[in-house]
């Protein structure tokens, strides 16, 4: 057990479980919170002993999004360079949890508010409890929901319910929210933590350089034209074999010469070359 204040991480069977761990706070996320996780997620990111990072709170919250007097207050009273320098720290841990080395998943346990639409949308993947709390809290003090958590409402709702979701700001418990797509599933909270374990478990399966190209090119392609994401999937396949030998061959060979596999039902034995 690693605890370092803020943040805290354990590691068990290549999975990384990381806690926002202000739960008195109810995990609000402070310029310290923000450094600490910066430094976490770059102490994992090529840790051999990681294959999947989840992403939860320790205490009945997930995150209750920016600490308001922390990071909205305070650095507001040094002027726009102590604004600016906030932004950065959190938005920076954001990008890098977007475009991390090794998949991410969210597990939602409690009250998931406003700037923690940042990190949730971060995670490739999101379960939540059914009883954990999603909402654009911030048109209820007085803003616009910033921190590019608007943007996530528009990605992943319609745009009826994300319009809803930031006007009213309204709270939705985790059966809406993977009703709505701001997660992929949600169960009952005596089971959260084995269901991400079972699906982090079936990620360690896979060939760890495919899902590195598999997540970027998902979050790539949307913005893209057809034949420009044509272009791109056809150019990350090929880069992603210059790290990813095994891939070359061994997946067709295990399926079309050994028949020892299927691909429509699981993934190939990795390593079996070796
Ligand atoms: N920023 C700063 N402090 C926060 C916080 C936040 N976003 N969320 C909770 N806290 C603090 C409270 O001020 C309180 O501190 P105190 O013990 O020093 O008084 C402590 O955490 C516990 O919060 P409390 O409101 O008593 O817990 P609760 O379980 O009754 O309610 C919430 C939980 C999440 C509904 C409520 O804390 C809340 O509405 N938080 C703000 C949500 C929000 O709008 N976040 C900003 C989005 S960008």
């Amino acid at each position: 057990m690693n605890t370092d204040a803020v943040v805290s991480y354990t590691v068990e069977n290549k999975i990384a479980w990381v806690r926002f761990n202000r739960p008195d706070k109810r995990n609000s996320m402070s310029p310290a919170l923000n450094r600490r996780m910066m430094q976490v997620l770059n102490e994992l990111e090529f840790d051999d002993n990681v294959g999947v990072l989840v992403l939860t709170g320790e205490g009945s919250a997930f995150s209750a999004g920016m600490d308001l007097k922390e990071y909205i207050r305070e650095p507001a009273s040094r002027g726009l360079g102590g604004v600016r320098e906030a932004q950065r720290e959190s938005y920076g841990w954001w990008r890098r949890l977007r475009w991390y080395q090794k998949p991410t998943i969210a597990m939602v346990n409690g009250w998931c508010f406003g700037g923690a639409y940042g990190p949730l949308f971060g995670c490739d993947l999101a379960f939540a409890a059914d009883d954990a709390q999603f909402g654009l809290s911030e048109i209820n003090w007085g803003i616009l929901p910033g921190g590019g958590a608007a943007k996530v409402a528009v990605e992943l709702l319609s745009f009826r319910r994300a319009m809803f979701h930031a006007m009213l700001g309204e709270a939705i418990d985790g059966k809406m929210a993977a009703e709505w797509g701001l997660v992929n599933e949600a169960v009952p909270a005596a089971e959260l933590h084995a269901r991400v374990t079972e699906i982090a478990n079936e990620l360690l399966k896979k060939n760890a350089t495919a899902l590195k190209a598999t997540k970027d090119a998902i979050r790539r392609v949307g913005l893209m034209s057809y034949d420009d994401a044509e272009d791109y999937l056809l150019r990350a396949q090929e880069a992603a074999f210059y790290y990813n030998d095994e891939a070359k061959t061994e997946g067709i060979k295990q399926f079309v010469d050994d028949k020892t596999y299927k691909p429509g039902l699981g993934a190939y034995e990795k390593g079996a070359a070796s």
